[in-house]
């Protein structure tokens, strides 16, 4: 690789603290780290990225696959040839100037039954300093790739500018002209033209999803786009749930959930808060894993109120891009503090206060502005989040923003109906993104951007992981954005969550009981926990209430979807929808 990038430098990576502190000092000294205030936010450094490189590019994300059918309808497929063909014009040279950095990495802990691991050659020592918070990195994952008995999955990453000599480089290096490329059967990863998130930190949606989803099928477990929680009674008695929500769906606040006041005694634990690979174990028992080390989150929206364990965890060694610079040397971002600061910089460096937004709407902090930061730092950080074999998994949720149709919670009858509940789900388009407010963009299992092959089989591969299970997780589907004829949302949500929470955990436990509906078991207003919220019975059912018209729209959208996939679909889907139809 080094042949065809021509860097000027290579550096392996050993992951040490020295290593780190001199590689963030370097981005420091050439534009692309600020230090913030070490008083206010110790450990923590401040970026910028280029206005063209903010997000996660899916119309750019390739899976190329020998086949085009095995990519499916949802993926973007190129004849893996051509592909070839392209990237290796693409890299040609493409690191001239720069340091190529020999980056090994393990998702899930080093050694772990359930981990994989790969290597990451990068251009860019700002994907090298995130990947050491993301993942487990260097010299014992060298040692690990020694012992020869694990596949390495290759992955190279080049931000697409190379400098000729003498030229001066910019603070954040990338091409307009940007390929997220996976080569599916090879397990192999080529990442061109993007520093940013997902496109650069090749360990997380391109390893731990895209490849990894690809891997799980042919080995018989799971990739899933979830977090997982601890739920403790006040007895010790410990729950473990993972759960699959769309972006903007408030993913990592339920992840770091406080339970309300009237939950005394009642503990939430934090174990992953994006992916969860999932394995039964030698009893037919499912166990998960969080294959990540750290939190990328959203900032905006962010505060003490909306997620006080988050903001404990960024509070230090925590690595912002695209928040706002405050003129003492802090960060801040939409919805971190009521009153906003009286200025700061934004995140495209321009000076910003509340009358300039007022006047231009200029955000301070970029919508899609994230916070890097260690997941041990988490108060709620699961005791066993580290447990090579993972933790055993009691349920699964699926979720959605919808303001119409979805109850805030019912049960699936069973397996099927519930791998048919994940494949539908879907969540109503926000302002943030282009396309028609308020439609339901469906996004199977959260997964509509990740899954590494086609969407049908897929589907066939969550029917097939149940055949071999001695217990069987139970499967729920929450919506807590359901609103009232005025608009307004019926539900607290936040805290309020864990009465909900309480309720699955219960009914897996075999405690609770529930309504039959056409669409599942529901909980009676007796059946969740109060105490602590003044909640009346109308609003609660109202918030429950089964809308038979609603949910005929509802099956008539699913079809979209129906009809795409349907050469590949398991006949579980086909029968699911028909008994959902006749029970309307
Ligand atoms: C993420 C995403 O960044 O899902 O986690 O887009
Ligand atoms: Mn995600």
């Amino acid at each position: 690789m080094s042949a065809l990038t021509k860097p000027a430098a290579i550096h392996w990576v050993d992951g040490s603290q020295e290593e780190y502190d001199a590689l963030c000092q370097q981005l420091v000294d050439g534009g692309t780290f600020i230090k913030l205030n070490q008083k206010l936010w110790p450990g923590c450094f401040y970026s910028r990225s280029d206005a063209s490189d903010v997000a996660r590019v899916e119309d750019r994300t390739f899976i190329c696959s020998l086949s085009k059918d095995g990519a499916g309808p949802t993926n973007n497929w190129v004849n893996p040839q051509e592909m070839r063909r392209k990237l290796k014009e693409l890299f040609n040279g493409s690191m001239k100037g720069r340091t190529m950095y020999v980056l090994p990495f393990s998702m899930g802990p080093v050694g772990g039954p359930m981990s994989q691991i790969g290597v990451q050659l990068t251009d860019s020592p700002y994907a090298v300093v995130n990947m050491r918070i993301m993942a487990r990195i260097g010299v014992e994952v060298f040692k690990e790739i020694d012992k020869g008995d694990k596949r390495v999955v290759p992955c190279v990453h080049s931000v697409g500018a190379p400098l000729s000599a003498g030229q001066k480089d910019v603070p954040w290096p990338s091409n307009k002209e940007k390929y997220i490329v996976h080569f599916p059967e090879t397990r192999e990863i080529w990442s061109y033209g993007s520093g940013y998130g997902g496109n650069a930190l090749l360990g997380k949606k391109c390893f731990a999803l895209r490849i990894a989803s690809n891997i799980a099928r042919d080995e018989g477990w799971m990739a899933e786009h979830m977090l997982i929680v601890g739920v403790e009674s006040p007895q010790g008695e410990k729950t473990y749930v993972a759960a699959a929500f769309p972006s903007a769906c408030g993913k990592t606040n339920f992840a770091m959930l406080i339970p309300p006041a009237g939950f005394e005694g009642w503990k939430v634990f934090t174990v992953g808060d994006d992916i969860a690979w999932i394995k039964p174990n030698a009893n037919g028992r499912l166990h998960a894993i969080n294959p990540e080390a750290g939190f990328f989150g959203v900032a905006p929206g962010t505060s003490a109120k909306t997620n006080p364990n988050a903001m404990a965890t960024l509070a230090k060694n925590t690595i912002f891009t695209n928040v706002a610079l405050t003129p003492e040397g802090g960060v801040w971002w939409e919805g971190m503090t009521d009153e906003p600061p009286a200025e700061c910089i934004d995140w495209q460096g321009n000076r910003w206060t509340p009358a300039i937004a007022k006047e231009t709407g200029a955000k301070a902090a970029h919508p899609n502005s994230r916070f890097t930061a260690p997941a041990s730092q988490c108060p709620t950080i699961d005791p066993d989040w580290e447990k090579p074999e993972g933790v055993p998994i009691s349920a699964f949720i699926f979720g959605g923003r919808r303001a119409t149709t979805m109850p805030l919670v019912y049960q699936a009858f069973s397996w099927s109906s519930g791998v048919y509940t994940g494949a539908t789900m879907g969540s109503e388009m926000t302002a943030a993104a282009a396309g028609t407010i308020g439609k339901v963009r469906r996004d199977p299992m959260a997964m509509l951007p990740f899954c590494g092959y086609h969407m049908g089989d897929y589907f066939r591969h969550w029917i097939k992981m149940q055949k071999g299970l001695s217990e069987t997780p139970r499967i729920f589907h929450v919506n807590w954005f359901r609103k009232d004829a005025a608009g307004k949302f019926i539900w607290p949500g936040f805290s309020d969550n864990m009465r909900v929470l309480k309720w699955i955990v219960d009914r897996v436990r075999g405690r609770a009981l529930g309504r039959e509906t056409p669409i599942g078991w529901t909980p009676h207003y007796e059946d969740i926990h109060w105490k602590g919220l003044d909640f009346p019975k109308d609003k609660f059912d109202e918030l429950q209430n089964f809308d038979a018209a609603a949910w005929k729209q509802e099956v008539i959208g699913h079809e979209e979807l129906f009809l795409d996939l349907h050469d590949h679909l398991p006949k579980e889907m086909i029968y699911e929808r028909e008994l959902l139809i006749c029970r309307l």
